[in-house]
């Protein structure tokens, strides 16, 4: 039997009751991920000693292209340096509040460091193909970190906008070539005044193809979606809006990158030659 817990996590996420066999197994990690949300108001309780510490193991139990786990974080507590953070990530008030932000690296400097020593070619590290590896295992290691701490009882929001202005980011953090930041992870305990709702999903049809790729499966979700999100900003007292438009404006224009449209440029500034 499916817990109440349970039922109102999964129908907060999809707008109705899942569709599962009685016999189903059940996991309390299920239960929890269902009820994620990002939280942008924090209050002012401190993280436990020893979170931080708890966290990266989280983060380093995670699977890693090949094991050469080429990702590194930056963990900023300063206060100073997360207002500048904050100001870098298209001003994101969060940054400021929260008590921690932990910035997510693609590293490849440990590997270029190891060719050095062994006077070995490492031409390799030229290729997009070694960007996209840091990228996805430093993705991988903070999703690991995020399950964790919202185990703990603690909440977190990413901050894509740390790409705003990744060559400013990278000075701030005193990052070596060969380094980028990825994205941001704000963490701290929820403001309890100002609880975040769990925000839905596109029904899993829309994601979820048996086999082979079905693009006509897309329009009827889509449009489901629109007005089941509809409702959630209603409910919320967000500004209306459908979510199909809000994808569409978030690429109409280069500056709607708000700066990371000069992706290439700043990755090769950084050391990444991107072939
Ligand atoms: C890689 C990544 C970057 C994100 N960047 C930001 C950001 O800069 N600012 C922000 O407020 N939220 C950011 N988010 C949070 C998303 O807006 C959020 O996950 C999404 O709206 C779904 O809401 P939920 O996490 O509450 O389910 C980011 C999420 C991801 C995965």
């Amino acid at each position: 039997v499916l817990s109440e817990p349970f039922l109102a996590a999964w129908t907060a996420r999809y707008g109705a009751t899942p569709d599962l066999p009685l016999d189903a197994i059940l996991s309390p990690v299920l239960e929890q991920q269902l009820q994620h949300r990002s939280v942008r108001a924090y209050s002012a309780r401190p993280l436990p000693p020893g979170t931080l510490t708890q966290l990266i193991a989280a983060a380093q139990s995670a699977s890693t292209s090949s094991n050469l786990q080429t990702w590194s974080v930056v963990a900023v507590a300063d206060a100073e340096r997360r207002a500048r953070l904050a100001q870098l990530a298209g001003n994101q008030p969060h940054v400021r509040g929260a008590p921690l932000c932990l910035v997510w690296l693609a590293d490849l400097s440990r590997i270029a460091a190891a060719a050095t020593v062994n006077a070995a070619r490492a031409e390799g590290l030229e290729f997009l193909e070694s960007l996209l590896l840091g990228v996805i295992d430093a993705a991988l290691a903070a999703q690991n970190a995020v399950v964790a701490l919202e185990a703990m009882g603690m909440s977190c929001v990413y901050i894509g906008g740390i790409r705003n202005h990744s060559d400013q980011v990278a000075t701030e953090l005193a990052l070596p070539p060969r380094v980028f930041p990825v994205f941001g992870l704000c963490v701290g305990y929820a403001d309890p005044t100002r609880p975040a709702a769990v925000k839905p999903r596109l029904s899993q049809s829309a994601v979820l193809h048996q086999e082979q790729y079905q693009t006509e499966q897309q329009a009827a979700p889509v449009a489901a979606y629109d007005g089941l999100l509809a409702g959630f900003y209603a409910s919320q007292r967000m500004p209306p809006a459908r979510w199909s438009e809000q994808c569409v404006d978030r690429v109409r224009t280069p500056e709607a990158l708000h700066g990371r449209e000069k992706l290439v440029a700043a990755l090769q500034q950084l050391g990444f030659a991107l072939r």
